[in-house]
């Protein structure tokens, strides 16, 4: 796997890649990677194009009190892991590379960024949107691939992507998950092992909460709420919201049901599907 840390190097290495015909397809991650990354790539592959990962700890998605200094960078790792699966090209680009002196431009995308991590994490979306948004521009990929963990950022990148013409697909890989159903998260490092016992809570609730919805019970999101509390989580949101919009749930179409907390000093998200009801 060749590895690219100038944009230069980049349009050429991803030139040669496209040299035969082939299609590209682009996964960005900020690195840390675990299975649900492998997942993307794998996915990627399957498709039969060629791969090319990026790798790129965001400074614009963080807030100011978030964990930029602390988030793990694994470089040998996260290298070694991409070349074993076969990932055809790397491009890891320096915060100078990304972002040169003078840098002005902010890609916000309303609407579907306002609520849920919106609302909890201020500025993060227009972080995320700005930063993919050139990642398309520099590598030009046919597909790319997002983790449906981040649900909301996937409906961020959808929308911005229908709204700019950027022409390209976008495909929403399901969440990989331990063996006790806790997402896979480059953040589940920061668990300590009792934090990490008392974490597998939040699927847990999310799963009782859709099996609720579903079956057509009321007080489903407050009881998952109270079990999440009893496990120690401080909870910034759980809600049921329309697939598409992430706004209010309509009847007839498919539901999310999503869910942000802290456990510790760490923040875990998840989500479910939730089958459409005529009556929500
Ligand atoms: O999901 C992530 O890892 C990041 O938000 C992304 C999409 C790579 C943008 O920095």
């Amino acid at each position: 796997m060749r590895i690219v840390h100038k944009l230069s190097d980049l349009r050429r290495a991803v030139a040669g890649l496209r040299g035969d015909g082939a299609a590209v397809a682009l996964v960005p991650t900020m690195g840390a990677l675990h299975a649900g990354h492998m997942a993307l790539v794998e996915a990627a592959q399957a498709s039969g194009a060629k791969v090319v990962a990026s790798i790129f700890v965001n400074p614009k998605q963080f807030g100011p009190t978030e964990d930029l200094a602390r988030y793990p960078r694994p470089a040998e790792a996260d290298t070694k892991l991409l070349t074993e699966h076969g990932c055809d090209l790397l491009w890891m680009p320096g915060v100078d590379e990304m972002y040169p002196a003078g840098f002005a431009t902010n890609v916000s995308v309303s609407g579907v960024s306002d609520g849920l991590d919106g609302a909890a994490r201020p500025g993060h979306f227009d972080g995320v949107a700005t930063v993919v948004a050139k990642l398309f521009n520099q590598v030009r990929p046919d597909a790319a691939y997002f983790g449906e963990k981040d649900f909301q950022q996937l409906a961020v990148i959808r929308r911005m992507v229908a709204d700019l013409d950027f022409g390209l697909e976008i495909v929403g890989v399901p969440t990989v998950r331990e063996s006790d159903g806790l997402a896979l998260s480059s953040r589940n490092a920061y668990l300590s092992a009792d934090e990490r016992a008392r974490a597998v809570a939040l699927p847990l609730a999310l799963t009782a909460a859709k099996r609720a919805t579903e079956a057509g019970e009321r007080g489903a999101i407050p009881a998952a709420m109270a079990s999440l509390a009893a496990a120690g989580f401080a909870i910034d949101y759980v809600e049921l919201v329309d697939a598409a919009t992430l706004g209010e749930p309509v009847p007839g179409r498919p539901r999310r049901l999503l869910a942000a907390a802290r456990i510790g000093t760490t923040r875990l998200i998840d989500n479910l599907p939730v089958a459409a009801s005529t009556n929500v």
